[in-house]
């Protein structure tokens, strides 16, 4: 099919007036164009670029839509040559699926919703969590478990039944203070108990946040590489993630973009994920402008900032609006440990009642009890004792990572994203295939996740590995980085 033809065939079929996002239709419009063999098996696609001018969208849109089908195997690149109709259609369809109208729209898992299938098929979560270098994963062994169960028996003893009942608002208010005490002073968070909500972690913030403030095929920038969770709770929404690439300066702002705004954007401005920079000062006046005059919401995820070994600790950003746009992001997934499941967002004063009520009418949570206990941690002085001695730990580990990659490579591989956090990245040549590299590491039982998967298009990514020290044991480090250093050379 000349590409014409095939953006006239396009053109028949996209609606710019419809509710879903261009993105998502062009893949669906493709994606059933294959499945009927209108696209036979070979065919080449045209350049996302060509395809963009023709159907007057913006490359992006094509762009996404591609990755999404070469995610799921509709299509596949060949470097030099070209995209392609790929020649077998995924695993996922069996006959039954061809045949059966309701299952195909649901993207080949029977009985799922659309949404629910993209899940499924686009999901990030690593099948191991726990062993070297698993990235964001502190070192659970070193948690003061006796501290915390002395802490627990108190409560137990006092026996109050209001802790073991459902959660009411936002959670258990001792909490919610020692968090705002703690993040004013920490990270220069400009916020009272009453904005301060906890969840069970950044992801369900998210979720709550983009329910509350977001409607469905409403836009969200995300940084291009951006961590996984973000896109899977967006999309399981129907909200569109729209990559915006990163410098060295953190989250650019493409004139192009800022004409049309989002109604959200996710930045990781303390630490971006995965990549490590920290975002300017001048990017940050330039966002918060932005976002005031736009009416956008800025999501600052600070997932990992406790943990900075160069320099001074970086402010928040919320600690420099000062027009009530920023909502801000927290978990203790990295500070204690990530099955704690407890997380918190301050959100801006006006939406402040609005959230407690929300949070407790979707996720009806409970944990008081483990609020409770929390809340003597922090108060008590246990929580920074603890982030105080795991930084000088991590600071170590880091270092010994760095020495073994040095060792291994005498400085050829750069890495990036070491000044703070639980992980750093090392950088491969761009021709390297670090999903090959990721899938031999772990046949030899090293997780090395690759940098590329992180990127809207995995194809144009750049290529490394995210590598996590802060769950390793310092003895473990070397030898099992030059087991994965074996592995890296024989795809160099
Ligand atoms: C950037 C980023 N945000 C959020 C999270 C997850 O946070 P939580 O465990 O609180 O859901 C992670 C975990 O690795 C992360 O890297």
């Amino acid at each position: 099919m000349k590409i014409a033809t095939l953006s006239d065939y396009l053109l028949q079929r996209i609606d710019r007036a419809a509710g879903q996002p261009l993105n998502r239709q062009l893949y669906q419009v493709v994606r059933e164009a294959i499945l009927a063999e209108v696209l036979p098996a070979g065919l080449q696609l045209p350049s996302s670029r060509d395809l963009a001018r023709e159907l007057g969208i913006s490359r992006n849109t094509v762009i996404n839509a591609y990755d999404h089908l070469a995610s799921e195997g509709y299509i596949a690149t060949r470097t030099g040559a070209g995209t392609f109709v790929t020649d077998t259609v995924p695993d996922q369809l069996s006959d039954a699926d061809r045949t059966e109208p309701a299952v195909r729209q649901a993207g080949g898992h029977a009985g799922l919703s659309a949404r629910g299938a993209r899940l499924v098929q686009r999901a990030g979560a690593s099948k191991t969590q726990w062993g070297a270098f698993m990235p964001g994963v502190p070192d659970i062994t070193r948690f003061p478990v006796k501290v915390w169960s002395r802490l627990q028996n108190v409560h137990w003893q006092r026996g109050k039944p209001e802790l073991l009942s459902y959660a009411s608002g936002a959670g258990y208010l001792p909490l919610r203070e020692a968090i705002a005490d703690y993040l004013r002073v920490a990270r220069s968070v400009n916020c009272h108990a009453g904005q301060v909500i906890i969840t069970a972690g950044i992801h369900q913030s998210i979720d709550l946040a983009a329910k509350l403030l977001g409607e469905s095929g409403d836009r969200a920038w995300v940084e291009d590489p951006c961590y996984w969770g973000t896109h899977s709770v967006l999309n399981s929404l129907d909200l569109a993630p729209v990559p915006v690439p990163v410098d060295s300066e953190g989250m650019t702002l493409p004139p192009e973009m800022l004409r049309t705004p989002p109604r959200f954007i996710f930045v990781t401005p303390s630490h971006q994920y995965p990549l490590g920079p920290v975002m300017s000062l001048a990017r940050r006046r330039a966002l918060l402008d932005y976002a005031a005059a736009h009416q956008v919401w800025i999501m600052e995820d600070d997932y990992d900032s406790e943990f900075r070994y160069t320099g001074r600790p970086l402010a928040s950003l919320q600690g420099m609006d000062t027009f009530q746009r920023v909502v801000y992001l927290g978990s203790f997934s990295k500070t204690l440990f990530p099955g704690l499941r407890i997380g918190f967002m301050v959100v801006p004063e006006p939406v402040a009642d609005a959230f407690a009520t929300g949070v407790a009418e979707l996720y009806r949570g409970g944990q008081i009890f483990t609020q409770a206990v929390l809340a003597d941690f922090m108060a008590q002085g246990y929580f920074a004792s603890h982030i105080r001695r795991m930084r000088q730990l991590y600071a170590q580990r880091r270092h010994l990572l760095q020495q073994a990659i040095d060792d291994a490579f005498g400085g050829k591989l750069a890495t990036t994203g070491g000044d703070a956090g639980l992980h750093l990245t090392l950088l491969l040549p761009p021709g390297c295939d670090d999903q090959a590299v990721s899938r031999a590491a772990a046949l030899e039982g090293v997780i090395a996740r690759p940098l590329s998967g992180y990127y809207s298009d995995p194809q144009q990514g750049q290529r490394g590995l995210l590598l996590g020290y802060a769950c390793v044991p310092d003895e473990l480090i070397q030898p099992t980085f030059a087991q994965l250093a074996r592995v890296i050379n024989k795809y160099r």
